[in-house]
């Protein structure tokens, strides 16, 4: 008896990482998976083959059922198909977990618009555009729906990668417009900021190491230790379950064997007036307020690169550890 038995799940990323790890685990709980992916490269360029075959082989080789999608998650059309694939498949689409990604990191003065433009779309659009459709669905049955979307740490301000935070910062507030918008249909919408050991942290310091010394690649001995991909499925599958129907709205991560529920931003200071500032005044008046005693902030360190931590406001380290490489996610 698994947890997931009678539901359909879409995974999207599924043929590698954690996109193949939720594929599986979400499986082996007794969910109908459509593992779809479009088989590139960390940047985003296509692969020769799609292991995304490979992950429907592990999930049938264990005894589940699952199909591979081909297709691109910022595409309406293929976003459109998959969910119909798993309609006509399956007969329902319960699940929606959207893993896919790439990386293009880059300092803000030397991006391309190509490079914003590339990894905001596959992030943010390739949510957007699979929810639409699985929402149409669940909109219709009013009976279940679970949006599980893979956010980062680097959306609270990766300094490298002003594309991906501002993608994966702009994941926590489509979810959360959507946790608004599904509630009434029995629908839930939650953030995740995850990690794990995979190619697309293979790209830091630890790994060029790794390249120099031909030693394995973090991601190849990752399995088993705090930096396994599967480690955070088991929080998915619940996320997944009708036992999280209470949950939305809301951004946790995932990364290693402990589990973290963020807080909700909330205002901690008010500078009140009953008239419009003057200018003057409001110089006078904001820094022995609102803006009294702020830390001011520090930017990376060469011990955060080196630590893999993403970003330092005062004197905290916010969202990166642990995380043994300057490659991010
Ligand atoms: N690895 C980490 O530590 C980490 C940390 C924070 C967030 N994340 C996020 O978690 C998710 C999974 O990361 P991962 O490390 O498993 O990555 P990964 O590179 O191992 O896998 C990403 C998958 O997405 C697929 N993909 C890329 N573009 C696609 C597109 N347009 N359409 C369909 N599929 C596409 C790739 O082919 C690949 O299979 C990503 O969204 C990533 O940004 C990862």
């Amino acid at each position: 008896m698994g947890r997931l038995d009678g539901k359909v799940a879409v995974v999207t990323g599924a043929a590698v990482g954690m996109g193949r790890a939720t594929a599986v685990t979400l499986a082996s709980e007794g969910a109908k998976v459509v593992a779809w992916d479009l088989g590139v490269d960390v940047e985003g360029k296509p692969l020769a083959d799609n292991p995304v075959h490979e992950t429907v082989e592990i999930i049938k080789n264990a005894g589940g059922e699952a199909i591979a999608f081909h297709g691109d998650v910022s595409s309406m059309e293929d976003s459109e198909n998959a969910i119909g694939t798993a309609i006509d498949t399956y007969g329902q689409m319960d699940i929606l977990i959207c893993t896919a990604g790439i990386l293009r990191e880059r300092m803000i003065f030397n991006m391309t618009e190509d490079e914003w433009d590339d990894v905001v779309r596959i992030h943010l659009k390739g949510c957007f555009a699979p929810t639409k459709f699985a929402a149409i669905h669940w909109r219709q049955r009013r009976e279940y729906g679970r949006l599980l979307a893979f956010s980062s740490g680097a959306a609270l301000g990766s300094p490298g990668q002003p594309n991906y935070s501002a993608a994966k910062m702009g994941i926590v507030g489509f979810t959360r417009s959507t946790a608004n918008a599904l509630v009434r249909y029995n629908v839930t919408s939650n953030a995740i900021f995850p990690g794990a050991a995979t190619r697309m942290t293979d790209r830091g310091l630890a790994s060029q190491k790794a390249i120099r010394d031909g030693t394995p690649l973090p991601s190849e001995t990752a399995g088993g230790t705090e930096r396994d991909p599967y480690n955070n499925a088991p929080a998915v599958v619940f996320l997944s379950s009708p036992e999280a129907s209470h949950v939305s709205g809301r951004i946790f991560a995932t990364s290693g064997w402990t589990y973290k529920l963020y807080k909700d931003e909330e205002i901690i200071r008010n500078l009140y007036s009953d008239k419009q500032w003057d200018i003057d005044e409001l110089f006078e008046t904001l820094p022995k307020t609102l803006f009294q005693g702020l830390a001011p902030l520090q930017g990376q360190t060469a011990a955060d690169v080196t630590a893999g931590n993403r970003v330092r406001i005062g004197g905290d380290v916010i969202g990166g550890a642990p995380t043994p490489s300057a490659g991010g996610a």
